[in-house]
């Protein structure tokens, strides 16, 4: 495995690769990051995976500073999950200059996420497609728990014509039903207890509409008020259609419901699809 830190020298390493998957990634990797390049292995004969903590998309006061950055680490786990190249660029190579030409992202992004974290769509749109220009892959894989992201993303490639083809990979889940993620790394023991709580409540509204019930607004709101009660503060628990990712009509029945919280420092999301 080749662990290349500059544009030229990946474009030099790639010149004559004809099937090239990007697993584009921010480190700190944990087995769902790992699943992701598994999947790749099925799509094509070179995996890059790429490692860049993105300035862009972090709001003012998130967690950007703090993010964990663990290379070494993540190199070994990587040439373990059979990953041909990383692509570990810093950040005067990715933004050499202050980037002012930016990517507008959709109006899906308009909402969820995109009504607490200011920027954040428009700066995940802009290096997606900074890595895309960079690494041109004719697929890329992307985790499901990022189920907005991964929307976006999708958007992405089909309004401004990259020839790559989009793979959604499922959550990676902890024994408990905790959705994998990097930011779980920052939980204290009792949080760390607490934070099934998110998934065991989107699991009871998946439940509740599978078996009939209709008042997504109600079992939302019932959702929010469980976890503020146990101390959470919570952006959103809501319900979207699969399609447009937009409120569900009547009658819609491939739906999907989406939470994030916050326990303690740490923000958490997570979502399930539903059959309703
Ligand atoms: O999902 C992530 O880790 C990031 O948002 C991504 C897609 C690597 C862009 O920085």
């Amino acid at each position: 495995m080749d662990l290349i830190r500059t544009i030229d020298e990946l474009r030099a390493r790639l010149a004559r690769e004809a099937s090239i998957v990007l697993v584009p990634t921010m480190g700190n990797l944990h087995a769902g990051h790992l699943s992701l390049v598994e999947e790749a292995r099925r799509h094509g004969r070179c995996i890059v995976a790429s490692i860049f903590v993105n300035r862009l998309q972090f709001e003012p006061g998130g967690d950007f500073e703090r993010y964990p950055r663990t290379l070494e680490r993540d190199g070994e786990a990587l040439e373990k999950a059979g990953c041909h190249v990383v692509f570990a660029p810093d950040e005067k190579e990715l933004y050499p200059q202050p980037q002012e030409i930016r990517l507008a992202p959709p109006k899906s992004a308009a909402q969820l996420c995109g009504d607490f974290r200011p920027g954040h769509f428009e700066g995940v749109v802009t290096v997606v497609a900074k890595l895309f220009n960079i690494v041109a892959p004719h697929t890329a894989v992307f985790g499901r728990k990022d189920y907005q992201q991964l929307f976006v993303i999708r958007a992405l490639v089909r309004q401004m014509n990259y020839p790559v083809a989009i793979v959604g990979v499922e959550t990676k889940r902890e024994p408990d039903g905790l959705a994998m993620s990097s930011r779980n790394g920052y939980l204290s023991s009792e949080e760390r207890t607490e934070a099934v709580r998110l998934n065991r409540n989107l699991k009871r509204i998946k439940d509740l509409i599978e078996g009939g019930r209709r008042d997504f607004a109600e079992l939302c709101d019932l959702a929010s008020r469980d976890l503020t009660a146990a101390g959470w503060r919570v952006d959103y628990v809501a319900l979207r259609n699969q399609s447009g990712l937009a409120v569900p009509g009547p009658g819609e029945r491939d739906l999907v419901v989406l939470g994030a919280a916050w326990i303690g420092r740490t923000r958490l999301i997570d979502n399930l699809d539903i059959r309703a």
